[in-house]
């Protein structure tokens, strides 16, 4: 007779107890849930990019009673050979080879907020979506730069906000509106421009603004992840001509809403991505100037079910894009 060891029959009895107990445990706790097969499959993959700066010289009477002289005068001698109309055309090529689904723009599609600049960055837009992409754009400083373009609301005229209708708010009137992208994801966008002063670049987070803010964000569902935009950066690190007014403001009420994952913007021209979460603020990507020729560039925005990576790209004098580099981030 073969005795059985007393321990054997404990070892088959306790992994399963134990298992047993942990998975209702896990199921209690919410640890436990079903990881799809295709968790590395992209849910969006966004081409961030901003400051397209598309211009066209005007030669009008009327640009003599505004500031758009001093743009023209600016264009002339010296834009014109900085920021090409073409460049940002040559994105749509990569966007296409990188199966991109929504082109998110963060202001100053113009240079001096004229229709003619507007209608070739409509064509752009017009471009993207034929090729199937979401665009989603809001205005910078650049977009409202004269008394007159910002009173006829001439950005608002070109391009339309795609919003969710469910929430009451609306980029044009309130400054600020939704767009439901799918998956529990947002994007909020944001509209802190104002027909800045003769030399000034400056935008402005208004109280009024900030209320609307936060009255959206709570709003949305609670299990909601959000991509803020923005054409302002949030921290001043410009000269006080080209600022954002407000700026802590807008810091404190994002420390509020961890659930603002990323805050796109651009404005500054450079480069760069700095992850605040340690501050309780959100992933801050600032896509640079897609229209530069020296230094062009825009990122790519993959979100994953449970992180998301953002490429760098950056061109050169050939107006061909290079991978810069690649950074992942869990969420
Ligand atoms: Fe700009
Ligand atoms: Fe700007």
């Amino acid at each position: 007779m073969v005795k059985k060891c007393p321990n054997s029959a404990q070892k088959n009895k306790t992994p399963r107890a134990f298992s047993l107990s942990l998975i209702k445990r896990a199921i209690y706790t919410g640890a436990l849930y079903w990881v799809p097969m295709d968790k590395k499959q992209p849910l969006f993959t966004i081409a961030h990019i901003s400051d397209l700066h598309f211009s066209k010289v005007s030669f009008g009477l009327s640009q003599f009673f505004s500031k758009r002289w001093i743009g023209n005068v600016n264009l002339i001698f010296n834009r014109r050979r900085v920021y090409k109309n073409e460049r940002p055309f040559s994105l749509i090529r990569p966007f296409i080879d990188h199966k991109v689904s929504h082109v998110c723009i963060v202001g100053d599609v113009s240079t001096t907020s004229s229709e003619e600049e507007f209608s070739i960055a409509s064509r752009f837009m017009q471009e993207c979506e034929k090729e199937h992409m979401k665009v989603l754009s809001i205005p910078g400083n650049h977009d409202a730069y004269t008394k007159r373009s910002y009173k006829r609301q001439l950005f608002y005229k070109y391009f339309q906000d795609d919003r969710d209708k469910r929430l009451p708010y609306c980029l044009q009137k309130n400054k600020v509106s939704a767009y439901f992208l799918g998956h529990e994801w947002w994007v909020v966008k944001l509209d802190t421009t104002y027909p800045a002063p003769f030399y000034h670049s400056t935008g402005k987070y208004t109280e009024e603004i900030d209320d609307n803010l936060r009255s959206l964000l709570s709003a949305l569902p609670s299990t909601a992840s959000i991509i803020m935009m923005n054409h302002f950066p949030l921290f001043y690190h410009e000269h006080p001509r080209r600022i954002m007014y407000g700026a802590e403001k807008l810091r404190e009420t994002l420390s509020m809403y961890p659930n603002v994952k990323l805050y796109l913007h651009g404005h500054t021209h450079r480069h760069s991505i700095a992850d605040l979460r340690g501050n309780h603020l959100p992933i801050v990507v600032d896509s640079g100037s897609a229209a530069h020729v020296q230094r062009g560039s825009w990122n790519l925005i993959t979100i994953y079910p449970s992180h998301c990576t953002v490429t760098m790209y950056s061109s050169d004098a050939h107006l061909q894009w290079h991978k810069q580099k690649t950074l992942s981030y869990e969420l």
